[in-house]
């Protein structure tokens, strides 16, 4: 018989080796990344980072908004940090992102008169950001979220129904690769997207991707975002969307990896009675140390394919599934908890 593993006594509480970190572990298969924040940097967090992990990802500091709230304003303070200390530590680096249709600022799409603009128009504001942004850390980054999240999830819809797409029609999309190229041949050009297990969303994905590709638009990557859930994605679901990606030749990288404690939900909700107990009780911890552990055997099993592994935030301290999909539900969704301590999922991580 089986035993659950939140009955086994045995199971030490500190994981892994106290000298080696995942990044460690993982030395010959790929960098383990995480997304961060100035602020985590100039935290006790920092320390955590340097031993866990060899790559970064800016969560918000280089998205449209956060980076070029104006017209003819760049904020570059809290990207050039991020650099920084990239380069203070010798880790590597992926930009994120260049084009997206959320934290995009409204004024890219209107004129001084508030009319919307042309599509020429606002290609050249694409072509202007892009290269301004790509140039600024040129052979600092090694890798770009290009575009972000252009596939629809509407059951009849390719393309999402943006006002990228409503001004431009799908032109951006391959433009936003080019000018990020000629900005910086040497970076490899990554498209990013979620819930790319569906195997719907999975095929529009690779639709787009292979369009790209018949047309020489410099594409070097796919990047799977990997939110995923302690009821999904199986590990035969798992294992088709990375065989299926592996299909394109292109090679792969999840993104922004997190495994939430809930089941999973796509719709953002109000708080009910039924979300109350939000503790990290012995059977949810159960159920993510065996997605974790599935997860990762097939990342090694993939790893020919699979060039970056990135977390989406540090540890259970703090992570954006704290408000999404259900505002203000504490979730427990990385490998560290909230005293910066290793989970027990963090073995199964390790252990092969
Ligand atoms: C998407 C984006 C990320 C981030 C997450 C939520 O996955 O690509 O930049 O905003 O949503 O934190």
């Amino acid at each position: 018989m089986l035993i659950p593993l939140w009955q086994c006594s045995h199971v030490p509480r500190t994981s892994g080796h106290p000298d080696k970190g995942l990044k460690d572990h993982y030395r010959q298969y790929f960098p383990i990344g995480v997304a961060v924040s100035p602020r985590a940097l100039k935290s006790e967090e920092a320390t955590l980072i340097l031993k866990e992990f060899n790559s970064l990802t800016p969560e918000n500091a280089m998205k449209m908004g956060p980076i070029h709230p104006q017209r003819d304003k760049y904020f570059w303070d809290q990207a050039d940090s991020i650099v920084a200390f990239a380069k203070k530590y010798d880790l590597k680096l992926r930009g994120h992102a260049l084009c997206w249709h959320n934290q995009a600022p409204a004024w890219f799409f209107v004129d001084a008169a508030g009319q919307k603009v042309s599509k020429q128009e606002l290609l050249t504001r694409l072509k202007e950001h892009i290269t301004t942004v790509v140039s600024r850390y040129k052979g600092s980054i090694y890798a770009w979220d290009v575009v972000n999240e252009v596939i629809s999830d509407r059951p009849d819809e390719y393309l999402r129904n943006s006002p990228w797409l409503q001004i431009c029609g799908e032109e951006f999309i391959e433009a936003a690769f080019r000018y990020a190229h000629e900005a910086d041949p040497g970076a490899l050009l990554f498209y990013n997207d979620y819930n790319e297990i569906s195997p719907v969303k999975r095929a529009r994905i690779i639709r787009l991707v292979r369009s790209l590709q018949q047309k020489g638009v410099p594409i070097h990557g796919i990047g799977l975002q990997a939110h995923w859930a302690i009821n999904e994605p199986s590990a035969a679901q798992l294992d088709s969307t990375l065989s299926d990606f592996a299909a394109t030749g292109l090679p792969i990288q999840i993104t922004e990896l997190d495994i939430s404690v809930y089941p999973k939900e796509h719709e953002a909700r109000n708080r009910q009675a039924a979300d109350a107990d939000t503790s990290f009780t012995p059977e949810k911890e159960a159920l993510q140390r065996q997605k974790y552990r599935e997860a990762f055997q097939l990342f090694r099993k993939y790893r020919q394919y699979i060039t970056g592994i990135t977390f989406w935030n540090i540890s259970d301290r703090r992570s954006w599934l704290d408000d999404f999909p259900v505002f203000n539900r504490k979730d427990h969704p990385l490998l560290f908890d909230a005293s910066l301590q290793r989970k027990r999922a963090y073995e199964d991580v390790i252990s092969f």
